[in-house]
């Protein structure tokens, strides 16, 4: 086959385009790594059932090997083929999914199941599964026939991308392929849910809210502590979607020396939301972060922080605070 790609650097390929997801399908058949776009933020993918390639995803993020992948798959059925699924696990699937949510349920290893590679767990009996929203990326997961390993397209540590230029440039010349199908809607990642407990805990806030699960349900999700998670899930207690500035949140009285990232009527160099809608914050929080970043590049400025309005808590508000807080937390190594 011609592949409309060149073999010595990052092409980027818009989709949806049918030429586009046969090249990605091709590319991931012979173990490469795609970056695509799905609702949340984009993701670094792989063959989930071939272990070089998942290898190959820790090393181009440079991401601790005991930090499990999530697996996304084209449907239910799938899912099933790969982790067993309690009712409870069933409910918030039939519910959320085709959507920002990824359930922890025990992975199958019976002699009918799709065998995940071990690397994507890192060597746990549980594992992460979600369809993710993007038409684009359900075609390439149909046409491709096999579950994809993919954890955010950035380098490990650093801010997750939102466009297709963010993946460039974090990874730009380390994967042949991004297929560019715009910004992403959601704008902060799938909410993981471990249904392996009962009752399940919420090990990551993100694009469904804990309202809406709470609701689904009829109890009172908890939220488990990261200092609780580890090991499950090692990569939640490390500094994570880190710009380079340093954060201060809940910030009403600003530095000279500080950007401001603004919401409602604080206004700030970048805001938010001027209207305080906190589904429009999530989806620009990102770009804002990286934008604040690459700041003082662009506008040949010497700012030294990034301030953060207050935020409310409630609603897809814990995700945005939630990932403030990590990038503002202590680096570990
Ligand atoms: O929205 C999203 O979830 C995006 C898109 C690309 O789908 N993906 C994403 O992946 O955010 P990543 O690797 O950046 O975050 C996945 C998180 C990690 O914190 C990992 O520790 C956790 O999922 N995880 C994966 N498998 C797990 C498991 N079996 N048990 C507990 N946590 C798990
Ligand atoms: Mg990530």
């Amino acid at each position: 086959m011609n592949l409309p790609y060149s073999t010595n650097s990052t092409n980027v390929l818009k989709t949806p385009s049918q030429t586009a997801i046969a090249t990605a399908c091709t590319l991931l058949q012979q173990g490469e790594l795609v970056a695509i776009a799905t609702e949340t933020v984009y993701g670094l993918a792989g063959d989930a059932t071939n272990d070089t390639a998942c290898q190959k995803i820790y090393t181009t993020k440079g991401r601790p090997s005991n930090n499990p992948l999530i697996v996304h798959v084209p449907n239910l059925a799938m899912a099933q083929e790969i982790g067993v699924f309690s009712d409870t696990a069933l409910l918030l699937a039939n519910t959320y999914w085709a959507g920002a949510l990824t359930l922890v349920v025990p992975l199958r290893t019976d002699s009918d199941c799709i065998s995940i590679a071990p690397t994507v767990t890192a060597g746990l009996n549980t594992v992460a599964i979600r369809i993710p929203a993007r038409d684009s990326t359900r075609e390439l997961l149909t046409q491709f026939g096999k579950p994809i390993a993919a954890p955010s397209a950035n380098p490990s540590g650093r801010l997750s991308p939102t466009t297709a230029d963010h993946v460039m440039v974090g990874l730009g010349g380390k994967i042949p392929l991004i297929l560019d199908d715009g910004a992403c809607t959601v704008g902060v990642e799938s909410t993981i849910v471990d249904t392996t407990q009962s009752p399940p805990v919420i090990l990551r806030a993100g694009g469904i809210t804990v309202d809406c699960l709470n609701t689904t349900l009829s109890q009172n999700l908890s939220t488990a502590r990261p200092d609780n998670i580890a090991p499950k899930s090692a990569g939640m207690l490390t500094h994570h979607y880190a710009p380079t500035l340093p954060i201060r949140m809940n910030v009403t009285a600003p530095n000279d020396n500080e950007l401001v990232l603004g919401f409602g009527n604080m206004g700030g160099h970048i805001n938010l939301s001027p209207t305080g809608d906190l589904a429009q914050s999530a989806c620009s929080l990102f770009d804002a972060l990286h934008q604040l970043d690459s700041w003082n590049a662009t506008h040949g400025t010497a700012y030294t922080g990034i301030a953060v309005a207050p935020i409310p808590n409630t609603g897809l508000g814990v995700a945005i605070n939630d990932r403030l807080t990590r990038a503002t937390a202590p680096k570990t190594p």
